[in-house]
């Protein structure tokens, strides 16, 4: 391909150059100050981003590495946890859940709007035994691109005067949206490197508060890596269960220089600006019928993310192939029950306004050449909204 190729999945997302370049250089040895400095500061850092004063722990690992250290830790075997259902990720982390011989409860949903808390308050009233061990609530599912109200959560935990864990995954979220773990009342959250924070897939990354480190400490437990218990402490040959995944660490600390130096309220108001330019344009190609959110309330739609149904007859799969073969634009497919059905757009990360109207542009051009039905002024809707915003500061 001539040019660049323009990666809009919502994760693994672009990769900075100041951290692909941290990357490009030998090992410490594991003893060097200067990798305990790189370790430390990570530590800190990401503490100051999930906004909490309580433990971090980092994994080689992906986001179901993330998933399995919190359930391996908070949960023995035959205990019970309840998922409200907003999509793919959220039936995932259950079905995960259930692997590891784990009982799970859900609220189902239709993918389209939030879980009513109410749900959640009546659901948690109705456990007298309290059985329920933890709520595992998303803030941001990738596949249905709904962006949900982890504190409405805890308020209907709250409310219910259920004990159980809160345990939110910010995998698609945190470093994009305001997350408060501790003002919100999460016990345990969760990420990983590839999405907001910029870096490559490798890292899964999780936070827990004091009262979820003291119920590991008495669950049962058969596997060690995951382990809070032998991560807790100052060494980090133990920290990290064994040798320092340096290069991924490497990268972490190039992209939260990068994070601080921005600040998140400017990253936050930047998401806010960029996703509004994808809900223009997505707006406007939505004339035709053909295309719709799949989100029905804009205030429900994430700002990493957008996921656009496509009507009968028309196949996103081969949009998708056109764009990434013909055009060089990277987008994502709909999953679980979404598949064959929806296209997703990514847009979080080390991202810009030209990525974002090359985005949208390249996909206008796709929907013209395949002749697809949609409505026209996609791209003069998305500037037109940056123009606004970008005046308004
Ligand atoms: C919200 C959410 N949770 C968990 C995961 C799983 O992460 P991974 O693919 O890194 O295992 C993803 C992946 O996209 C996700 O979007």
């Amino acid at each position: 391909m001539i040019g660049r190729e323009f990666l809009h999945a919502p994760g693994p997302t672009h990769i900075p150059q100041v951290v692909l370049n941290a990357m490009n250089r030998q090992p410490l040895d594991l003893v060097d100050d200067r990798l305990k400095e790189i370790a430390k500061s990570c530590f800190e850092d990401l503490k100051d981003l999930f906004r909490t004063q309580g433990h971090v722990f980092i994994y080689a690992g992906n986001g179901h590495g993330s998933w399995e250290a919190v359930l391996g830790n908070i949960c023995a075997q035959g205990d019970t946890v309840l998922v409200p259902i907003v999509g793919h990720f959220a039936h995932e982390w259950a079905d995960h859940a259930r692997a590891l011989g784990i009982k799970t409860q859900t609220i189902e949903g239709d993918w389209r709007r939030g879980i009513d808390p109410a749900r959640i308050e009546e659901h948690l009233r109705r456990d007298t035994d309290r059985r329920i061990k933890a709520v595992l609530a998303v803030q941001v599912d990738t596949a249905t691109s709904l962006s949900c109200d982890v504190q409405a959560v805890r308020r209907a935990m709250d409310a219910a005067g259920h004990p159980a864990l809160l345990v939110a995954d910010a995998v698609a979220s945190l470093g994009a949206m305001p997350f408060e773990m501790d003002a919100w009342g999460v016990d345990v959250a969760i990420t990983a490197s590839q999405k907001a924070l910029m870096c490559p897939p490798g890292l899964a990354i999780v936070a827990a508060n004091d009262k979820a480190v003291q119920i590991a400490q008495a669950t049962p437990r058969f596997q060690r890596y995951w382990d809070w218990n032998t991560r807790i402490g100052d060494e980090y040959y133990t920290k990290f269960c064994g040798t320092m995944p340096e290069h991924h660490m490497f990268a972490l600390r190039a992209a939260l220089d990068l994070i601080k130096q921005r600040g998140l309220e400017a990253i936050f108001r930047s998401q806010r600006m960029l996703s509004g330019a994808v809900h223009q344009a997505v707006q406007a190609w939505s004339q035709a019928g053909a295309l719709t959110f799949n989100v029905s309330a804009a205030s429900e739609r994430a700002v990493t993310v957008t996921t656009v149904r496509t009507a009968a007859g028309i196949d996103p799969d081969r949009l998708r192939t056109y764009a990434r073969e013909k055009l060089g634009l990277m987008i994502a497919g709909g999953l679980g029950k979404l598949g064959g059905s929806a296209f997703r757009i990514g847009h979080m990360g080390s991202i810009n306004e030209p990525m974002i109207l090359g985005c949208l542009a390249t996909l206008d051009l796709a929907l013209k050449e395949l002749g697809l039905p949609h409505g026209e002024g996609a791209v003069q809707a998305a500037i037109a909204h940056l123009a606004r915003e970008r005046a308004a500061g």
